[in-house]
């Protein structure tokens, strides 16, 4: 296996921090060495050193992105926590059909500022059809970006294995999946009626939000953990001017706000209030 000196490590360190906000401590070396090392090995060989001075003379768009998807990770899974998911039907849906929250043409807007290969976006997509009224005719959007080109062709794709249905339970695949043959086998697409709310779009959280907002609620979960805190701190401030004043922002189970100087405030576990 090529090997990935210290020296090199702190060089692509660097690079991850400076584009993507991505913390990579000395931990992550083993498993860097080994993304790395398999990738030059499907391009035919070279070293790693090699791999860095590409990356670091003028590298196009694509190769940076492809860099990126070495470094990153993309495990999500429909529903996750579905505390929260529980906490949305309680505190923005039941009030909305019964009326405290609704005004003709509601706009309800939701985004997905991780959403990887659409398990997160596709179940806030579900949850909106199983608990808003087709009569009612909210304007419905929900935002789906992501900066991995890997993860966001599977998104628009929207077609999962058996496995990647893990959380979805059998009523929710009945409804919005439909089952379909492919070259590696049977596999389940996501319904037009849902895909339909679904908007994915490529953004890196480390670039200014342009046009986005104001939203009711942020799904930013499971990303942070890879920022260090002042990277966090400013993220946060920057989603205060896209969510709306009483809008929500969730964050992973293992995430947290506290101690950032951030607009929000404890709403429940891992989500908070603007
Ligand atoms: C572990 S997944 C989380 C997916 C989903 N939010 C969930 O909780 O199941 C983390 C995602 O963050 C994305 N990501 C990491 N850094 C990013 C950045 N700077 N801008 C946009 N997306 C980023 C990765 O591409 C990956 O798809």
């Amino acid at each position: 296996m090529p090997e990935l000196t210290d020296t090199t490590f702190k060089r692509i360190a660097e690079i991850a921090r400076a584009r993507w906000g991505l913390s990579l401590s000395e931990k992550k070396i083993p498993l860097v060495a080994n993304r790395l090392t398999s990738h030059l090995r499907k391009q035919g060989g070279g070293t790693i050193d090699d791999f860095m001075k590409r990356m670091e003379r003028n590298p196009s768009e694509e190769d940076m992105l492809l860099f990126f998807d070495l470094l990153s990770t993309n495990v999500t899974s429909f529903f996750r926590d579905p505390a929260h998911f529980a906490f949305l039907e309680r505190e923005l849906y039941v009030p909305l059909v019964r009326g405290t929250l609704a005004v003709p043409g509601r706009r309800l807007r939701l985004w997905s500022a991780a959403c990887s290969t659409g398990a997160e976006p596709y179940s806030l997509a579900m949850q909106a059809l199983e608990l808003l009224p087709a009569e009612a005719r909210f304007d419905i959007k929900i935002l789906a970006t992501d900066l991995s080109n890997k993860a966001l062709a599977a998104c628009r794709e929207a077609t999962y294995t058996e496995t990647q249905l893990t959380g979805l339970s059998p009523e929710r695949r009945a409804r919005f999946l439909t089952k379909v043959t492919t070259p590696e086998g049977v596999k389940w697409r996501v319904k037009d009626e849902v895909r339909k709310l679904v908007e994915v779009k490529r953004q890196n959280l480390m670039e200014p939000f342009q046009g986005f907002g104001p939203f009711d609620v942020v799904f930013l979960r499971n990303v942070m953990i890879y920022f260090d805190r002042d990277t966090r701190e400013a993220l946060v401030r920057r989603m205060g001017s896209v969510v709306r004043a009483g809008g929500y922002l969730a964050v992973g189970s293992a995430e947290t706000l506290s101690g950032l100087d951030v607009p929000f405030r404890p709403a429940a576990a891992s989500i908070y209030v603007r």
